[in-house]
Parts: C-alpha cells; sequence; structure tokens
C-alpha cells in the first residue's frame, strides 16, 4: 500500500516537471528569436528557419518584365519565425524582430521514376528579411546567404527593399503570396 502511494506520489511529481517537451503547454512556445549580427554588421544565418511557419510556395515568380530563358523558373519556399506568425495571426502585423527566410531551388525532371512534372533539385539561395527598427532606417532590411551555406549573410542593395516597400501588401512582406498568411488574416 505504502509503495503504491509512494509510486503514485513519484509519477505525479514527475508529471509536473518542467520542459517535457511533448507535454508543453502552448504558453511555453519558444519566444521569438532576436535577429544576431557579427561586429561587421551581417545576419548570422538563423540556425533552424526550416523549423518556421512556412507561409508559401511559388513557381517561377520573377520581377523582369521578359519571359526566363530556362522556361519553368525557380521554385521559391517562405518559411516565417512562429512567433512572429502568432503576433501576425493576433494583430495584423509583423512585430520588431521578425525574420522570414526565402529559398530558391532550381526545378528538376525526368529522374526515374518521376519522369513527368517538377521537383525542386539543389538550393540556389537563401535570403533572408529583418524587421529591425532599432536598427535600419526602413525597419526592414534583406540579407543574402549564397545558395545558403554561408554562416553569415551580407546585407544587399537598396533596390531589394524599395520594391518591398512598395509592392508588398502588408508592411514590406508579400502577404498576398502567401497562403497561410492570407488565411490568417481572413
Ligand atoms: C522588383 C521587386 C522585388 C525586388 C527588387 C526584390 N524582391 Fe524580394 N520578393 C519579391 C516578391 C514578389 C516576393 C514574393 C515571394 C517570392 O518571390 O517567392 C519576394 C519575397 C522575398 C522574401 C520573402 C519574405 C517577404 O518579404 O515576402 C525575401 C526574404 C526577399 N524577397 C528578399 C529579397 C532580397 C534579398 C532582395 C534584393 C537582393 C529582394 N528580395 C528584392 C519582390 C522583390
Amino acid at each position: 500500500m505504502t509503495r503504491l502511494l509512494l509510486g503514485g506520489l513519484v509519477f505525479a511529481a514527475m508529471a509536473m516537471l518542467p520542459g517535457r517537451a511533448l507535454h508543453r503547454t502552448p504558453d511555453a512556445e519558444p519566444p521569438l528569436t532576436e535577429p544576431a549580427y557579427t561586429q561587421t554588421g551581417e545576419l548570422t544565418r538563423p540556425v533552424r528557419h526550416r523549423e518556421w511557419i512556412f507561409v508559401g510556395a511559388s513557381l517561377g515568380l520573377s520581377y523582369a518584365p521578359e519571359q526566363q530563358a530556362s522556361g519553368h523558373g525557380q521554385f521559391h519556399h517562405v518559411y516565417l519565425q512562429p512567433a512572429a506568425y502568432r503576433a501576425f495571426v493576433a494583430t495584423g502585423s509583423f512585430p520588431p524582430g521578425t525574420m522570414l527566410a526565402l529559398e530558391i531551388y532550381e526545378p528538376g525532371e525526368k529522374t526515374p521514376p518521376a519522369l513527368q512534372g517538377l521537383f525542386e533539385d539543389r538550393r540556389v539561395a537563401l535570403e533572408i528579411a529583418v524587421k529591425d527598427p532599432s536598427r535600419f532606417p526602413e525597419a526592414w532590411a534583406y540579407f543574402g546567404f549564397g545558395d545558403g551555406s554561408r554562416a553569415t549573410g551580407t546585407k544587399a542593395g537598396p533596390g531589394c527593399v524599395a520594391c518591398h516597400r512598395k509592392h508588398a501588401a502588408i508592411d514590406h512582406v508579400f502577404t498576398q503570396f502567401y497562403p497561410v498568411l492570407r488565411e490568417a488574416r481572413r
């Protein structure tokens, strides 16, 4: 009897232990990962952007008016930090510290057994948009990480922010092209 009671107590105590991933309450979800920079102003590549919210994909979206020579164009993937996603759902705006990652893949085809259609082959680019009003006059800045293997990203020129300011639906972010964000605000 005593043993049973003790066992029960130990079980109850274990159930109350914090930090058991599978039993986390929504309150314990990870906070926004703050952007980190090197001394020379490069952005440190966030290590887990593939665990962020996948907000949309596109094929062949291009900013150039002429038809692309390669035919299909490339695949784009866009991820948003989970805490920023939740803030956007709740308020309709992106909090300071928001980061979005854009990955670009070359299309592959005719690789057995997939003889029709296209798949995502080699990654050719990783770019990150950062909202950091304490650091950038226009709040947002854009960083390129080459094919995504670089540990730090170089800040891109003013052309990026100009197009995003002018054409993106909500606060420099192209929410009009991301189904998950379109639906979040309906
Ligand atoms: C002429 C317009 C234009 C220019 C210039 C431009 N972008 Fe974008 N960008 C877009 C569009 C349209 C999207 C929508 C998603 C896509 O392309 O798949 C986008 C999406 C993005 C995203 C995903 C998050 C978001 O803001 O929606 C990142 C990151 C990004 N661009 C980085 C850059 C970088 C870095 C540069 C400069 C080297 C740049 N962009 C220049 C039009 C532009």
